[in-house]
């Protein structure tokens, strides 16, 4: 697409930038860190970007709750340290001057600071009530984006993204988790999948969709905020047997419900109205629910041995925090070699490098 795409990383040694130079070997990496006001300043300095996507984020919505101060901090304030580099590197002052700099930026916002929500489907006018520490420091970072974008004319916009996934979803999401959990049951690693609530409701759509909508929003002439999702809610529970069924599975002999995953407060139903986007970006979503469970099914039961035999149990990372009563007595499944040695990383896309455009994209 003409871009030269830079990624930031954190961190000393950190074990993720081999594995992003194995997906993505052309992205460029600089290193600076959202807590870190001077580091973010000398990145943006370095790399003199067109374009600035902030999706970084402690995102799983239950560790919020666990580290809420430093959500705050990475979610929240990280939004505000990044708006400020990249107005100190403009030059813009502390006067409003319309168009002021040349760097575009794109902040993540959530359809997770609808929560509790008082209207369905949702669109750009929906208000806000947030039911975690993430949801609340994404409504900061979602008005600081239009506070900045008023205050000093910067071209400053956020995609109310509903949840987008793709093979390359982490296991701790309950889309990856259960596609996993497939396809580890059916290569007779697992008997069981643990799961929280299942009637909770989401508009789940393709990633790889909705980053096409974010590039779309930072090339329109005007700034603006628009609602991306696909318009249409399944239940965790349907999610479940969508992905069982695509592997010829019944769900009911292997999911387990844990209420390790409850969380203390739940959002129950996400539905966006996406017709801004439609009108006024020429956005669709081009995958279906059906298709993108597929997908994510196919892809983790052709994962290479090694990747899908790792263990799924709960940790204290991707559990949810409060008590744990009642937890089902269940045998640990069977643990033998994997029928299916074909290899291949799952399908997804690739950044392309060496155009005139420069974005940078801040990632946690
Ligand atoms: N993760 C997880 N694990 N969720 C479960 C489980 C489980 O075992 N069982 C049931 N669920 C339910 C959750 O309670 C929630 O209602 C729903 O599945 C989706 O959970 P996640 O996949 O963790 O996503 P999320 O909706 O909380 O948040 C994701 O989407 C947001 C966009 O709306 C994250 O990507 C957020 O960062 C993002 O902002």
């Amino acid at each position: 697409m003409g871009y030269e795409v830079w990624g930031l990383v954190r961190g000393q040694g950190n074990p993720r930038v081999r594995h992003l130079r194995q997906l993505v070997g052309d992205v460029r990496l600089v290193r600076a860190d959202l807590l870190d006001q001077g580091s973010l300043i000398s990145a943006v300095e370095r790399v003199q970007p067109d374009e600035v996507y902030n999706l970084a984020a402690i995102s799983y919505v239950p560790m919020s709750w666990q580290q809420a101060e430093l959500t705050g901090e990475v979610t929240g304030l990280g939004v505000l340290r990044l708006l400020e580099a990249i107005r100190v590197c403009s030059g813009i002052s502390a006067s409003r001057s319309p168009g002021g700099g040349q760097i575009r930026f794109y902040q993540a916002s959530t359809s997770e600071m609808f929560g509790q929500v008082s209207e369905s489907p949702q669109n750009e006018r929906t208000p806000f009530h947030p039911r975690s520490p993430y949801g609340v420091a994404k409504v900061y970072g979602h008005f600081l984006t239009q506070n900045y974008r008023e205050s000093y004319g910067m071209y400053a916009v956020s995609g109310i993204m509903f949840n987008h996934e793709s093979p390359r979803r982490g296991a701790e999401f309950v889309t990856r988790k259960v596609s996993l959990g497939v396809a580890r049951i059916k290569l007779g690693y697992e008997r069981k999948v643990r799961l929280g609530n299942l009637s909770a409701s989401r508009d789940w759509g393709y990633a790889g969709d909705y980053v096409r909508a974010m590039q779309f929003m930072l090339a329109q002439d005007a700034p603006s905020d628009y609602v991306i999702g696909t318009g249409v809610t399944h239940s965790v529970e349907k999610l479940v047997d969508t992905a069982f069924s695509a592997a010829g599975l019944n769900w009911r002999d292997h999911v387990v419900t844990d209420t390790a995953f409850i969380r203390p407060a739940e959002v129950d139903r996400l539905c966006a109205d996406a017709s801004k986007a439609r009108d006024e970006l020429g956005w669709e979503p081009k995958i279906g629910f059906e298709e993108l469970v597929a997908m994510m099914v196919d892809a983790d039961t052709e994962l290479p041995p090694a990747a899908t035999a790792r263990s799924s149990r709960p940790s204290p990372g991707n559990a949810a925090p409060g008590p744990r009563p009642g937890r089902p007595d269940v045998r640990p499944g069977r643990r033998r070699p994997c029928r299916s040695r074909r290899s291949g990383l799952p399908p997804g896309r690739r950044a392309g490098a060496g155009g005139s455009r420069r974005a940078g994209t801040a990632g946690r």
